[in-house]
Order: structure tokens, then sequence, then C-alpha cells
């Protein structure tokens, strides 16, 4: 009698098709992830995005060229842009982005207020500089590839093209000397 309890518990998931090893809440008509359909892989029905957000289907500069700016243009974006751009950018083009730092004539980091930069270059240009890199410039959006370390998210590096394109210019000189 003793035996019969625990006998009867362990029947109970049984007679649900509960049991740990059982799959056939698994097995239904859902795509399951990689699963393919004779031989191809399912693609992402449109409009899916990763879960870290904006996705970008670009290689290279040219590519990023003609994107349009995701992010607008206010001023949550461009104080994240600025603080951004103080940490990553200023140490070779400058606090007031003007090639003013130490470093920036010897490795030849142009003035970013210039009209070349300002209006010339598009916004998906300047946002593939800072993923891709230049000549000479680090790449912040190419995880594992060398050159890049990847410190900037897609959405960091928009606020940053934000603030190089809408706030730089009017950093009054004063800031230099401080550190905000
Ligand atoms: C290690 C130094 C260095 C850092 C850090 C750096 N740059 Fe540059 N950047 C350069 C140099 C040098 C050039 C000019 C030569 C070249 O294009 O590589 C340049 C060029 C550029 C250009 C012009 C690209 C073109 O097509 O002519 C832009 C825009 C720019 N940088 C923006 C940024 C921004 C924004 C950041 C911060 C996210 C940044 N840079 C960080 C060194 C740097």
């Amino acid at each position: 009698m003793k035996y019969v309890l625990p006998l009867m518990a362990m029947l109970v998931p049984a007679t649900a098709m509960a049991w740990p090893w059982s799959t056939d809440m698994m097995n239904q008509p859902s795509i399951k992830p990689q699963e393919t359909d004779h031989g191809v892989i399912h693609q992402f029905p449109a409009r899916s995005v990763p879960v870290t957000g904006i996705p970008t289907k670009v290689a290279n500069r040219e590519e990023a060229k003609g994107l349009s700016n995701p992010i607008a243009v206010d001023e949550h974006s461009l104080k994240i842009g600025r603080r951004l751009f103080r940490i990553y950018c200023a140490a070779c083009h400058g606090l007031d982005g003007k090639a003013s730092s130490p470093v920036s004539p010897k490795i030849g980091a142009i003035d970013l207020t210039m009209d070349y930069v300002q209006k010339d270059l598009t916004p998906g240009w300047i946002w593939g500089t800072i993923t891709f890199g230049s000549a000479i410039m680090p790449a912040y959006g190419k995880p594992g590839e060398g050159g890049g370390s990847n410190d900037l998210s897609v959405e960091e590096r928009w606020h940053v093209v934000n603030y190089v394109r809408n706030a730089l210019v009017k950093e009054p000189a004063a800031t230099m000397a401080g550190t905000q």
C-alpha cells in the first residue's frame, strides 16, 4: 500500500504526455530556427528586426552613403551624440571638431566643421565612416574584424552623426577647457 501513492503520482504526467523527455509539444507545424524547407533555410519575414535594434545591411561606406537617418535630431539625441563624440572622436578631431587636438596634425585628422563634412558628405557616409573607418580612422561598427572595436551600436553612431551635423559647429570654444 505504501507504494501506491508514489506510483500514482508518477502516472499522472504519463496520462498528460508530459514526461520531461516528451517532445509532443515541440513537434508542431511552426518552423523552428535553422529548419530547412527542402534544403533551403527560411528567410526572415519582411520587417523582422534583430533584437538589438536597427538592421544594417551595408557592407561598406559606399553602400551606407544613401542610408537615411532613423534617429530624429532632438535634444536627447544631441546629448548622447555629444557625450560619445567627446569620448570617441575628440582625441583625433578635437573637442570642438576643428582638428585642434595635439594628435590632429600628426595623423591628418580633418576639421569636421568644414563645409565638406557639414554639407557635402551625406549623413549616411558619415555614419559609414564611423562604422567602417577610413584610411586612418578606426572602425566603430565591425565586430571581430581586426580594426573594428565595435564600441558603438548602430543607434549610437547615428547619435554621433546627429551631433556632428547639427551641434558641433555651435560648440563654444569655452568647452575646450572644461571636461563637460
Ligand atoms: C585615431 C584618430 C581618429 C579618431 C578616433 C576618429 N577619427 Fe575621424 N578621421 C581621422 C583621420 C586621420 C581622418 C582623415 C583621413 C581618413 O579619412 O582616414 C578622419 C576623417 C573623418 C571624416 C571624413 C571622412 C571622409 O570621407 O573624408 C569624418 C566624417 C570623421 N573622421 C568623423 C569621425 C567621428 C564622428 C569620429 C568618432 C566616432 C572619428 N572621426 C574618430 C582620424 C580619426
